[in-house]
């Protein structure tokens, strides 16, 4: 059964690539390798023995979505990665985000409805629940005021879609992300971001290996155990296997309704100053970090309350903090 997967080059597409192939999905991605490169589906043959196609074009791009759609008579459902992704440049670019984001998506569905293409994921983020007032977050917490143009983006996409659902025969589920991290055991496919990261991940594995002079710790005066914020950090891979699981609901028609919401997290929550420890932990190193005001914008505490995708999915996240920081390491080392 082929699989269309946008922004499949890109993070966190690629490792739910592989965990396709070994579940004996055929896959094609569709990429304009705007934040990726070409090499990562080497990369993916090399662990799955099976390179997935790639489509480079701009999903922006109506003319070029809709002949593609038209020569691909044979896709089974699509998963759309496809997006830009930093907050910080969203707050200096919106139009940028307003774009890419919503044109890409209202091309991609424009094509699913004319060629009947029924089952959608799509990445959502916990982004849409802001500063949540009661933790954890369940998926019927209230969604609050985006912080940025990207948020914004994710909470009209979401409705974009809930409305085509209505309208159309098409099923979809959104899935919450809270914090993806780390990167596939290999170490050959992991996070590459083209630009400096925003991310506190990738930008301390970066510090350790020597690229960014030092971590800073956007503030220690929260209102929290160790004063620094805390987010629920998950695994890429178990993030990964948790599409997988998704688009069988749908593709086996287990959905109790045509458009769904799955928060995925771990539900614990672990501040910025333990994620440095792991890391120290893990590898041996010590990290160089400052502690400087807090960013604009940022959240205080926020993680998933999982139970939803745990029943319903039957998913549920297995690595812990110290594996991930492991990964993220290994792949970090890896990419020199
Ligand atoms: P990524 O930047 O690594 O991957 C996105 C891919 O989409 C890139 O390969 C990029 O080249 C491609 N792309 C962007 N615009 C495109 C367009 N118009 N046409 C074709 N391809 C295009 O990002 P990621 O971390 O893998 O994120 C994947 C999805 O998950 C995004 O929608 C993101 O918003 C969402 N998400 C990410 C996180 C996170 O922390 N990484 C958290 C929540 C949600
Ligand atoms: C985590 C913590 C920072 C960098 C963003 C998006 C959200 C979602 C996930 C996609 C925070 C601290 C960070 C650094 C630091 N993405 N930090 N120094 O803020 O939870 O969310 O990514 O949908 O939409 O907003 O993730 O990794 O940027 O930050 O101290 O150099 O690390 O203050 O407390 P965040 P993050």
């Amino acid at each position: 059964m082929k699989i269309l997967v946008t922004g499949g080059t890109g993070y966190i597409g690629s490792h739910t690539i592989v965990e396709l192939q070994q579940q004996g999905f055929e896959v094609i991605i569709v990429d304009n390798l705007s934040n990726s490169t070409a090499a990562v589906v080497e990369r993916i043959e090399m662990i799955t023995g099976i390179k997935p196609a790639l489509e480079v074009f701009d999903l922006c791009d109506a003319l070029k979505t809709s002949r593609f759609f038209g020569e691909q008579q044979d896709i089974a459902a699509v998963m759309h990665f496809a997006a830009s992704k930093s907050v910080s440049e969203s707050v200096r670019y919106p139009l940028k985000y307003y774009r890419n984001n919503l044109l890409s998506t209202i091309n991609l569905l424009k094509s699913m409805v004319d060629c009947n293409i029924r089952y959608l994921a799509f990445s959502s983020s916990c982004t849409v629940y802001g500063q949540p007032e009661k933790l954890p977050v369940t998926e019927q917490s209230p969604l609050l005021k985006a912080e940025s143009p990207y948020g914004n983006t994710k909470r009209i996409i979401e409705d974009m879609i809930a409305d085509t659902v209505n309208a159309s025969g098409l099923t979809a589920i959104s899935l919450r992300y809270f914090n993806p991290i780390g990167a596939h055991e290999s170490a050959l496919i992991g996070e590459a971001p083209s630009v400096v990261p925003d991310n506190l991940v990738p930008y301390l594995t970066q510090t350790a290996a020597g690229i960014r002079p030092f971590l800073r710790v956007f503030g220690n005066d929260y209102d929290t155990p160790d004063g620094t914020p805390i987010r629920d950090y998950l695994h890429v891979v178990d993030l990964a296997k948790a599409h997988v699981v998704a688009l069988k609901r749908m593709l086996d028609g287990k959905e109790k309704s045509r458009y769904e919401v799955f928060n995925l997290g771990t539900g614990k929550g672990h501040s910025v100053m333990e994620v440095i420890q792991s890391f120290e932990r893990v590898s041996g190193m010590k990290l160089n970090y400052q502690v400087v005001s807090r960013r604009p914008g940022d959240i205080v505490k926020i993680w998933a309350d999982p139970s939803y995708a745990n029943t319903e999915l039957g998913w549920k996240t297995e690595k812990d903090l110290d594996e991930m920081m492991k990964s993220a390491w290994d792949w970090e080392k890896a990419k020199k």
